[in-house]
């Protein structure tokens, strides 16, 4: 469980946010939505520790983020995945060595644990079969994946590889910044399908910071809209269709006319 109360914070005369109350409940799958610049991608990084608002706390799990030392911030960090805007992969690292990066950097050298926990997360994906992974078919597979550049990917499997990333270490959060932006439609799609299964199947909490109108309905259980600082809008997607507020609306018919597969 998430807890925001009363986030503030500029960066000098610029206040980006000013009295940010939301409640995240456990399993929940929130879209977060507001102009560029609004300060979505600055409440994520106060959320998880990056950032230190000027006032107010984040609770996660009954823990005040800004009064945890390093050592419980570490840890409390170990419940997050992240999956970066524009997947993020390291070019030059291969798909397993992207993947295994953190658990490596953390001292992890047993090359057996590392694959079996690259195999998991890939199958969670969907860029590895489900079959036996002693099978003749799956070690090729295993094989050809592994060892493949983000270069060699399409936008689709990056994105894909980017959020097996965050699975690794089985995270309670993840926090998604514009998981759709820049994929066609049809991926988009499958990228969405691919959020809304992974929290329902391992039961994570989904923040998921979009522009991307088309996925707030089909994926979000509530959406949360920023404007001038504040918590415009809180609500389910049908709360969002019914609403009267002009200021939600104008919002919303700019995108549904900008947006082409909405
Ligand atoms: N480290 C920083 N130093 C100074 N200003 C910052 C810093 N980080 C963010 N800002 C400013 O805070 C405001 C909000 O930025 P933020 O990145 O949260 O926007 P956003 O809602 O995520 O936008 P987008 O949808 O374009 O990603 C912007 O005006 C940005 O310039
Ligand atoms: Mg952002």
């Amino acid at each position: 469980m998430i807890n925001i109360n009363n986030i503030h914070k500029s960066f000098g005369p610029k206040t980006v946010l000013r009295g940010i109350n939301i409640d995240i409940p456990d399993n929940d799958i929130l879209c977060i939505i507001g102009k560029s610049g609004c300060g979505k991608s600055v409440l994520i990084k106060i959320i998880v520790g990056l950032l230190e608002p000027d006032l107010g706390t984040v609770s996660i799990d009954g823990n005040i983020v800004s009064q945890l030392d390093r050592k419980s911030l570490y840890k409390l960090r170990r419940k997050f995945g992240f999956v970066f805007q524009s997947a993020a992969l390291f070019d030059s690292l291969t798909v397993f060595e992207n993947i295994v990066l953190g658990l490596y950097e953390h001292g992890q050298r047993d090359i057996y644990y590392l694959e079996q926990e690259a195999i998991r997360v890939l199958k969670a994906v969907g860029l590895l079969p489900q079959t036996d992974e002693n099978d003749a078919s799956f070690i090729n597979e295993w094989k050809i994946l592994k060892d493949k550049l983000p270069s060699d990917l399409s936008g689709g499997m990056k994105k894909r590889v980017g959020v097996a990333r965050a699975l690794v270490g089985n995270p309670e959060y993840i926090f998604y910044d514009e998981p759709t932006t820049g994929l066609d439609p049809v991926t988009s799609e499958q990228i969405d399908d691919l959020i809304a299964e992974l929290s329902h199947k391992l039961k994570v909490t989904s923040i998921i910071i979009t522009h991307d109108m088309f996925s707030v309905y089909k994926i979000a259980n509530r959406v949360v809209m920023l404007n001038d600082g504040l918590v415009q809008f809180e609500g389910t997607p049908d709360d969002l269709d019914k609403t009267n507020d002009p200021v939600v609306k104008e919002f919303l018919d700019r995108y549904k006319n900008n947006t082409n597969h909405y």
